[in-house]
């Protein structure tokens, strides 16, 4: 197929098309943010076009359940029973009709009837067409989906979550935080950045974006962090990266490693390193100086550490492949410090991971949890005493956070925790992922 952005008559097709590709590649298991950057690679597009198909296939993926309602009350097939491949070309379309306030109806319609030609979906374009348009109509007039009554259901259809999720939270962390939640997963996360103190300061980074014309404000309480706001584009090409003056971090991220009390010259342990943003922060506090071993259980996970590492100049990094549930061959209390970012849940950093909502189950938080459980036993026996080790998550659900915690505790009486859990949660006002942390302490 020649290249849709180079073809004068396929104006505002190419985005759509990768963004239509995405919802396919996720429908079958992908990443939404590998399959994006496999489908822009592919079809290499503007940074304006960049931009709408990331939105479109984001948003789409997102309001996948709000989508295929309107679906069912407009189409003559019900969404799940329709071609996956039209059903998703439709949710590409409804969501501009919907959710994409400068795209014009008329573009919205023409391009999905015009890719539903030339993508082999030739004689569903009239289906495409007319349910399009017949939405569009309903929009115009004033119609809404019919929400129901029971407020659970009624938060899950608002804010297109599975029902299961919605009661599942409602359980566990209350009516009000499973609320905001909700309406946090569905906004922009924004794009936060630490700095690298060994090689910049926040203050000449915010020069250089100022010159380069990049909107950029340093992140209060946050002595490394910075956002950036707008539509920066490629954040390699961005002032600094490729000399590693900074690298990408979520705001609440930032906060974990700081809670390790590190100084200068500490053998450090990085259980769950990959992609390594808490080791290099790690590196970064103890002025390169000391050891960090970077352990990961995916040996091409690691390799994004090892790139993370060598761009932004540290030395004091190891990094290794390990199973952490399975370092019998260490000697207890080898480490200064643990850190054990786990595999979690990730509930809170549904914005950021659009297809999460749709692939996580039930039963995955329960298997996760007895990983969890086994990381944490196997951190503590590697803790020195007067050490300290932080256990942390990008999630919100008790079982994988504070119950764990406390389980532990009542197993290890002479462990302590210090200070309170750290507990972000997410909130559809405040910027930044949920997270939680504890600081737990060996006996003498
Ligand atoms: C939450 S991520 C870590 C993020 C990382 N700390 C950072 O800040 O960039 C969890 C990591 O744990 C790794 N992992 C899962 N099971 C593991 C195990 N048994 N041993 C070591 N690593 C494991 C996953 O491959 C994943 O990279």
């Amino acid at each position: 197929m020649p290249s849709l952005s180079s073809d004068p008559q396929a104006t505002g097709l190419a985005p759509r098309l990768v963004a239509w590709r995405v919802l396919e590649a996720v429908a079958d298991g992908a990443y939404a943010d590998l399959a994006l950057e496999r489908e822009l690679k592919r079809q290499p597009l503007p940074p304006r076009d960049r931009a709408l198909a990331t939105e479109l296939a984001y948003g789409a993926i997102r309001q996948r359940r709000c989508l295929d309602l309107w679906l069912d009350r407009y189409g003559k097939v019900p969404a799940a029973k329709q071609p996956p491949r039209l059903r998703w070309l439709l949710h590409i379309g409804l969501q501009q009709l919907l959710h994409a306030d400068r795209v014009p109806t008329s573009a919205a319609v023409s391009t999905a009837v015009e890719l539903a030609k030339r993508q082999r979906l030739a004689n569903l374009a009239p289906v495409v067409n007319g349910l399009l348009r017949a939405v569009a109509r309903a929009i115009a007039a004033g119609e809404s989906l019919p929400m129901p009554m029971e407020p659970r259901q009624r938060l899950a259809v608002e804010h297109s979550l599975p029902d299961w999720l919605v009661n599942e939270l409602w359980e566990r962390i209350g009516p009000e935080r499973t609320a905001d939640l909700a309406a946090a997963s569905n906004r922009i996360p924004s794009l936060d950045l630490r700095i690298n103190p060994l090689r910049t300061t926040v203050e000449a980074q915010l020069q250089a974006f100022a010159d380069a014309g990049v909107a950029a404000a340093a992140i209060e309480g946050l002595p490394q962090g910075i956002s950036l706001s707008g539509r920066p584009g490629a954040l390699t090409q961005l002032s600094g990266f490729g000399d590693g003056h900074w690298c990408v971090q979520d705001r609440s991220a930032q906060r974990i490693v700081p809670l390790l009390a590190l100084t200068p010259g500490l053998r450090v342990l990085d259980a769950c390193a990959a992609p390594g943003g808490k080791s290099t922060h790690i590196a970064e506090l103890m002025c390169d100086q000391g050891e960090v071993v970077a352990l990961d259980v995916t040996p091409s996970r690691l390799r994004q550490v090892q790139a993370n590492v060598q761009r932004l100049g540290l030395n004091c990094i190891k990094t290794e492949a390990a199973d952490a549930t399975d370092l019998e061959h260490l000697e207890p209390g080898c480490f200064d410090r643990v850190l054990l970012d786990v595999p979690c849940s990730g509930l809170g950093t549904l914005a950021r991971h659009v297809d999460a909502r749709w692939s996580l189950r039930p039963d995955v938080i329960e298997e996760l949890t007895h990983l969890q459980a086994q990381l944490l036993d196997q951190g503590a026996r590697l803790t020195a005493p007067g050490g300290r080790l932080v256990y942390a998550t990008c999630t919100v659900h008790p079982a994988e956070n504070r119950s764990l915690v406390e389980a532990f505790l009542a197993d290890e009486p002479s462990w302590q925790l210090q200070e309170s859990m750290l507990e972000l949660w997410p909130s559809p006002d405040q910027p930044g992922d949920g997270f939680f942390a504890a600081v737990l302490t060996p006996p003498g």
